[in-house]
């Protein structure tokens, strides 16, 4: 009896545990109608309810209306026709446009701006992508932070960003602005930049509203073509694709974009699942929805709209509440009031959710940028500095073969050869805001810088990204001959990622492999420098080019920070946050698929092709340094919890090589039989770690009911009892391995 009740109260405490930790995070978001919060106040919120009272419906439906400054935008804002402005810039320009909605438009409402700040405002971080490549959540946090107070600074109040949506094909050309394929690196790199952009305080000026985009499940988008159709299971969306919309909401985050992608027959932008049931009646969400670009129009095209009338109405009663570029709750919702078809209610609480936002940003008391900080905190040299120390830190060693990097002492004389060796504009990669070519520290220029009086470096580009024929190839390999080391700097261009840049084939532009091949072909060491906004399938590289680097598009420090890991003042850690394949063939790929019942080996009737091995060619959570570690002692504190226990794993990890480096701890696990089939690995841990060579360090992971469940079959999220096994090692497809039990009590 006894231990009946002490089990009784440990279940009890651990809920009680699971439940303040909950509720002390759920503190911070933008949860309706609980005031005073961090968002809002009694006093706010009476502000509005006066407002409200005294805004005539095309006022109302002007807050809810965001457009570009084009046209006869200024008499649309003494009009009271507009809410928000996307695409305007600078302190000077804003002001003068906030001005006109400050002294001259019926209730003197501010305006919010905004924009793609996706990363960085002018000193471009490394694209997203790359940014998770860092598996360090702290430094993706500090980058959204200067991205923010330079944005802010030029009068930006909100960035569209981040964007969190999970991508498994990498044909699909926005895979480059997310982090990648996996829920939980992906939700934990969406709270981090929700922090870095909101900060604590909405009202400071290093601050700004943070959108979780695109709701939801756009990267699902078949065959990875841009605006496709996603046809998921709810199981799948809300294990896979909604995580990290749970986090970027748990974080705070006070807007949300509704995607231009249907969801198994509903458009996204009119989706009840998502937009009321998911989003405000089970995570209680009381921040604002604005629609993607026109997505709301678009609905007629999906065919799920008769005209744009009817667009705007599903729209609105769907739950979206700020309509972007497509003018069609301004120019059609006044009718659908007058006739009774929409509530005045919805748009109250919609017009209310946007002014509560003006609100928490402070605009009513302080609307305009101040330009000298403008002038002060645009790309200042400590912004730079942060802009190096992330983009190495997001650079990922594929190869090594014989230790050929660093590059070593012996090396006299460097070939810099390569399309994108001398290259700027390419660096800054997708959705680069305000980046300029001529900010961007090319890898020429930061080789040449590292390398001195003391190496000898020439320069040849070999052939342009996606010439038909290799202008410059001789030259290029006569360079390379001559030297003692080729590095070569190949891959994508800016614009062959990001969106409406889908590609259907993964490979290096023909033109680039060639070059490389002859290169290579010339008889002297190659190190493979690859820049790109998704994996490519780069097999000849990998089984031919002993030294290979994938960079991503870096950003402005590109060349200082590719020449800090190439000469070795800074020790590479980074991992893929995405996997690797073969070839274009193998897409969807990604570490976490489902078993089958014929699992992939050598015997004929097994899941693969019969044309290529069944491994990626790089794993989810590869990556090398230029010491070595090892793993042992996987320990955990039990080997049986009740389904609202927990568990502690731990490890030891050591740096059994020369170099002092980093390595990222990942741990993973799997649920071996389920009321629904479950994953071969899930990630649910991970740490990055800085060891001295021969030192080492216990990590510890917690796990508990976050970590076991699912969503079944009845759409409840549960942990079912049963096996786990548990792999805590360097990348998803190695590790050491444990198991425990989940009982039913
Ligand atoms: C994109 C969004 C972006 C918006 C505004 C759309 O085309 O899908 O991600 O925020 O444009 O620029």
């Amino acid at each position: 009896m006894i231990t009946v009740w002490a089990n009784h109260l440990m279940k009890l405490a651990a809920a009680l545990v699971a439940l303040f930790a909950t509720i002390s995070f759920t503190a911070e978001t933008w949860a309706e109608g609980q005031y005073p919060g961090r968002w809002s106040s009694a006093e706010v919120e009476q502000r509005i309810t006066a407002l409200l009272a005294k805004m005539s419906l095309t006022d109302k439906l002007g807050q809810l209306t965001q457009q570009y400054p084009e046209g006869k935008f200024a008499d649309d804002i003494r009009e009271g026709k507009v809410g928000s402005f996307l695409g305007a810039h600078g302190a000077a320009n804003t002001n003068r446009i906030q001005r006109i909605a400050v002294e001259q438009s019926p209730h003197g409402i501010p305006l919010i701006f905004a924009n793609d700040v996706i990363h960085g405002y002018r000193t471009i971080f490394p694209i997203p992508l790359g940014e998770a490549a860092s598996w360090d959540p702290q430094l993706v946090e500090k980058a959204a932070r200067v991205a923010a107070a330079e944005a802010r600074a030029s009068g930006t109040h909100w960035t569209f960003a981040p964007m969190v949506d999970i991508s498994r094909d990498a044909r699909w050309g926005r895979i480059a602005e997310g982090a990648g394929e996996d829920p939980y690196l992906g939700a934990i790199m969406a709270a981090a930049r929700v922090l870095g952009f909101q900060g604590t305080n909405l009202k400071a000026s290093d601050s700004v509203l943070a959108c979780a985009k695109h709701f939801a499940a756009y990267g699902g988008a078949e065959g990875g073509r841009d605006y496709n159709t996603v046809d998921i299971s709810e199981q799948t969306l809300r294990d896979v694709y909604l995580p990290p919309f749970m986090a970027a909401v748990d974080a705070g985050v006070g807007t949300l974009m509704s995607a231009f992608n249907e969801i198994s027959g509903v458009p996204a932008s009119a989706n009840h699942l998502i937009l009321q049931r998911i989003l405000r009646e089970e995570w209680g969400f009381g921040g604002f929805v604005v629609s993607d670009s026109k997505s709301v129009t678009d609905m007629v095209a999906h065919g799920y709209a008769a005209d744009n009338d009817d667009a705007a109405e599903k729209a609105i009663m769907a739950g979206v509440d700020m309509d972007m570029a497509s003018f069609s709750y301004r120019s059609h919702l006044e009718e659908s009031i007058r006739a009774g078809r929409i509530p005045i209610a919805i748009v109250d609480k919609a017009v209310r959710r946007v002014l509560r936002a003006k609100f928490a940003l402070g605009l009513f008391d302080n609307p305009y940028a101040d330009p000298q900080r403008e002038q002060s905190v645009i790309l200042s040299a400590d912004n730079r500095t942060l802009a190096r120390d992330v983009a190495r830190h997001s650079i990922v060693l594929l190869k090594n073969e014989g230790n050929l990097l660093p590059i070593g002492k012996n090396v006299r004389k460097l070939a810099v050869i390569g399309p994108l060796a001398d290259n700027s504009k390419d660096l800054l990669g997708t959705w680069a805001a305000l980046g300029k070519p001529e900010d961007v520290v090319t890898v020429l220029q930061g080789i040449r810088h590292r390398a001195a009086e003391r190496i000898e470096v020439g320069f040849s580009a070999g052939c342009q990204i996606e010439s038909a024929t290799p202008k410059g190839l001789k030259e290029a390999v006569q360079l390379a001959a001559d030297s003692d080391l080729a590095i070569v700097v190949i891959g994508e261009s800016a614009t062959m990622s990001g969106e409406a840049n889908s590609r259907s084939s993964l490979d290096l532009p023909p033109v680039q492999l060639s070059l490389l091949r002859a290169i290579h072909a010339a008889g002297v060491p190659v190190v493979a420098v690859v820049m790109s906004g998704r994996p490519l399938a780069i097999p000849w590289t990998a089984d031919n080019i002993p030294a290979i680097v994938a960079a991503w598009h870096p950003g402005v420090e590109a060349g200082n920070a590719i020449a800090d890991v190439l000469f070795g003042d800074f020790n590479p850690g980074g991992k893929l946050p995405v996997t690797f394949p073969r070839t274009v063939g193998q897409m969807p790929i990604y570490y976490a698929h489902k078993n089958t019942g014929r699992p992939a080996t050598k015997e004929r009737y097994t899941s693969k092709y019969i044309d290529i091995p069944w491994p990626p060619l790089y794993p989810f959570g590869y990556g090398l340094s230029y010491t070595t570690f090892e793993f042992a002692d996987l320990k955990l504190s039990t080997n049986r919890i009740g389904p609202f226990g927990q568990l502690e794993v731990s490890v030891k990890v050591t740096n059994t090589g020369e170099h002092a480096g980093d390595e990222v701890v990942q741990l993973y696990v799997r649920d071996l039989v389920g009321s629904m089939t479950r994953p071969v690995r899930e990630l649910k841990g991970f740490r990055r770690i800085t060891l001295e060579s021969g030192k080492s360090s216990e990590v510890r992971f917690m796990l508990n009911r976050d970590h076991l469940g699912f969503h079944n079959r009845h759409m409840t999220y549960t942990v079912e009892p049963g096996l786990f096994k548990v792999w805590v090692g360097p990348n998803s497809a190695e590790g050491l391995e444990a198991k425990f039990e989940v009982t039913s009590q």
